[in-house]
C-alpha cells in the first residue's frame, strides 16, 4: 500500500458580520435579561448578517483570507467543502456558489450538513482525500446565517445563536509547513430529531401554509437534553486524547463554542483548568459549523497555538452528531 501523505494547515481565515445584537437589544424583543443570558450561557452579544448577505457571502470573505494566508491562488484549489445547515438554499450546494465567487475554476465541491460538528467532519474528509493522494489542495469552510432560522419570539433559542464563517486551506504538510492534521473522530446517535432541529422544509414536513403558520421552519430545541449530552461527549472526546497522548502534550482545547457553562462543566469533569481552553462565546454566541474555525483563527491571533503541541477541537450538536479534530501545531 502506498504511504499516506501527511496533511498540514496552510492558511485560515474568519469573518463575522458587522451588526452586533447585544443582550440589551434582546431584552427589548423577548422576555429575557442580560443577567439571565450571561449567567446561563456566557454570551454578551452575537453578530447578525445584513439583509443583502447570504451564507456564501460570509464564506467568501473567510475563504479569501484563508487563501491569502496560505499564499495560494483560488485556481490551485481541487475541492471546496462548505459545512453548513443554513446554506444559500436547499440546493444547489452553497459550495458551488462559493467556488464560482472565489474563482476556484478547477475545483469540485459539495456541502456537508452535520450542524455544529460540520467543520470538524469536513476537515477529516479533506484530510482523507489529501492523505490518499487523490487531491492536493482543499478549502473547508464552516459558514452559517442562523439568524434566518431563529424565531425571535422564542427566548429558548434566539439568545443563543449568531452568524459567521471560518475557513481553512489544507494541503500537504510539506507545502503547508505547519499544523499537522493527526485525525479525529466522527460519531452519531440517531433518533434525536426532536431535540435540536429545523423540523420543516424537507421530505418529512414539506413547506406548506400550515408548516409556516406553526413556525416549523424555525429552529426548535430541548435545551436541558442538549446541555447534558454536550458536557458528556466533550469530556469523553478530550479524555480519549489525554489517554492516548498525555495531558502535557495538549497545548490548547478549541471547542465548539456552545455555551460557557457547558465548556466549564466539561473542563471540571476533566479536572483541567479553564486556561487550557480557548473561548470567544461572549462575542459571537453559538455559530454552529462556523464556531470552531472562527475560534481556531482567533486562538492563533491570540498566540494560543503552541508550536509542537496539540490543538484539540471537540464539536457536538444536532443529530446527535459529535466528534473531534486533532492538530499538532
Ligand atoms: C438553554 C439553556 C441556556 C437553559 O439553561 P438552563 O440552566 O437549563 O435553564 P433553567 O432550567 O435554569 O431555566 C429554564 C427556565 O428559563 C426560561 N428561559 C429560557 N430561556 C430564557 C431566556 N432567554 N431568558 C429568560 N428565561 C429563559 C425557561 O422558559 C424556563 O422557565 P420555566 O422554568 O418557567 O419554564 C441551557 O439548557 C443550554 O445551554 N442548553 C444547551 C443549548 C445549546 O447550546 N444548544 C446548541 C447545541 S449545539
Amino acid at each position: 500500500m502506498a504511504s499516506l501523505i501527511p496533511v498540514g494547515l496552510a492558511g485560515f481565515g474568519r469573518y463575522v458580520p458587522e451588526k452586533r445584537l447585544t443582550n440589551q437589544d434582546l431584552e427589548k424583543i423577548v422576555d429575557t435579561s442580560d443577567e439571565w443570558i450571561v449567567q446561563r450561557t456566557g454570551i454578551r452579544e452575537r453578530r447578525i448578517a445584513a439583509s443583502d448577505q447570504v451564507t456564501s457571502s460570509l464564506a467568501l470573505v473567510a475563504a479569501q483570507q484563508a487563501l491569502a494566508d496560505a499564499r495560494m491562488s483560488p485556481e490551485e484549489l481541487d475541492i471546496v467543502i462548505c459545512a453548513t445547515v443554513t446554506g444559500d438554499q436547499p440546493f444547489p450546494a452553497t459550495a458551488c456558489r462559493l467556488g464560482l465567487d472565489l474563482g476556484a475554476k478547477r475545483a469540485g465541491g459539495f456541502d456537508l450538513a452535520a450542524a455544529c460538528s460540520g467543520f470538524v467532519f469536513a476537515s477529516q474528509v479533506a484530510a482523507g482525500l489529501i492523505q490518499s493522494g487523490q487531491h492536493k489542495n482543499i478549502l473547508v469552510v464552516g459558514a452559517e446565517i442562523l439568524s434566518r432560522i431563529l424565531d425571535y419570539t422564542d427566548r429558548n433559542t434566539c439568545v443563543l445563536f449568531g452568524d459567521g464563517a471560518g475557513a481553512v486551506v489544507y494541503t500537504s504538510l510539506e507545502r503547508a509547513g505547519r499544523g499537522e492534521l493527526l485525525g479525529g473522530s466522527i460519531c452519531m446517535e440517531g433518533g434525536a430529531e426532536g431535540v435540536l432541529a429545523q423540523p420543516a422544509g424537507g421530505s418529512r414536513h414539506p413547506a406548506s401554509t400550515s408548516t409556516v403558520e406553526q413556525k416549523q421552519h424555525f429552529m426548535k430545541m430541548g435545551g436541558t437534553k442538549v446541555f447534558r449530552f454536550a458536557v458528556r461527549v466533550f469530556a469523553e472526546l478530550v479524555k480519549n486524547v489525554i489517554d492516548r497522548y498525555g495531558l502535557d502534550d495538549i497545548g490548547v482545547i478549541v471547542p465548539h463554542q456552545v455555551n460557557q457553562r457547558i465548556i466549564e462543566a466539561a473542563m471540571e469533569q476533566l479536572g483541567m483548568p479553564m486556561d487550557r481552553v480557548f473561548t470567544n462565546i461572549d462575542r459571537y454566541g453559538n455559530t454552529s459549523a462556523a464556531s470552531v474555525p472562527i475560534a481556531l483563527r482567533e486562538a492563533y491571533e491570540a498566540g494560543r497555538l503552541q508550536k509542537g503541541k496539540l490543538v484539540v477541537m471537540p464539536a457536538f450538536g444536532a443529530g446527535m452528531a459529535w466528534g473531534h479534530l486533532l492538530l499538532r501545531w
